[in-house]
């Protein structure tokens, strides 16, 4: 499964990038809004430090407007995905967007059927948003569940791309579905890597170290 980074916040990119964890971004206009900097500029450096695919979001609703976003969001780099949102005019520009070889990634995708024909009309992934429906009582993961069981029906050259995730047993769950990709908020990242027993186990190592650990071997000192 391949780990996205849910978030414009360029010294957690390049943290997590560093460790090569980071197959790819995805942002929002909601993310982008939470950095400081021109949102223009922080998008072109994502695209050049991640090699991987980095979806821009268009702002525009309308058919016109959104392809015109698209084509310029395109021009960032070679690896640019342009986030369009699940309406009748988001599919349009899919459409002609894929015509023009530029890949789109359809957000905002709350049900099976959205998610069937946004594949259908050419996107190259489609965006679930399981916090969302489990925020209203709903269970997220039945519609990856449903995304996947579909898509293995057939031959779209559409990826699963689980988002609005929000904590580890997200990850979890959808690894075991077989999602193409979960895009993660760097703390959700953070919480997947530590474990209170390593922590413990890592302490406890240094600490009988330093019992047997003596002047004349001065490498194998603990720094205390
Ligand atoms: O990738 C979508 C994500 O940014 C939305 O997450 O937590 O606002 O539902 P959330």
């Amino acid at each position: 499964m391949k780990i996205f980074l849910d978030t414009a916040n360029l010294d957690s990119i390049k943290m997590y990038n560093d460790m090569g964890l980071v197959d790819g971004i995805t942002t929002n206009p909601t993310l982008l809004s939470k950095e400081k900097g021109d949102p223009e500029e922080i998008m072109g450096e994502i695209v050049r430090m991640v090699k991987g695919p980095i979806s821009l979001e268009v702002i525009s609703t309308d058919y016109e407007g959104m392809l015109a976003e698209g084509r310029r969001l395109s021009k960032f780099g070679k690896n640019v995905v342009v986030k369009i949102p699940m309406t009748s005019e988001g599919l349009r520009a899919v459409r002609s967007l894929r015509n023009e070889q530029i890949r789109t990634n359809v957000t905002l995708i709350f049900s099976a059927n959205q998610a069937l024909l946004a594949a259908k009309a050419g996107a190259s992934y489609v965006s679930p948003f399981i916090g969302r429906l489990d925020d209203i009582g709903e269970i997220g993961m039945d519609l990856v569940s449903d995304i996947v069981e579909i898509f293995a029906n057939y031959d779209f050259e559409c990826e699963v791309l689980v988002a609005s995730v929000r904590h580890p047993l997200h990850v979890i769950d959808a690894a075991k579905l077989g999602a193409d990709i979960v895009t993660l908020p760097p703390d959700v990242l953070a919480k997947m890597i530590s474990h209170p027993l390593t922590d413990i186990g890592l302490a406890r190592f240094l600490e009988d170290w330093r019992k047997i650990s003596t002047s004349s071997h001065p490498k194998l000192t603990v720094p205390r």
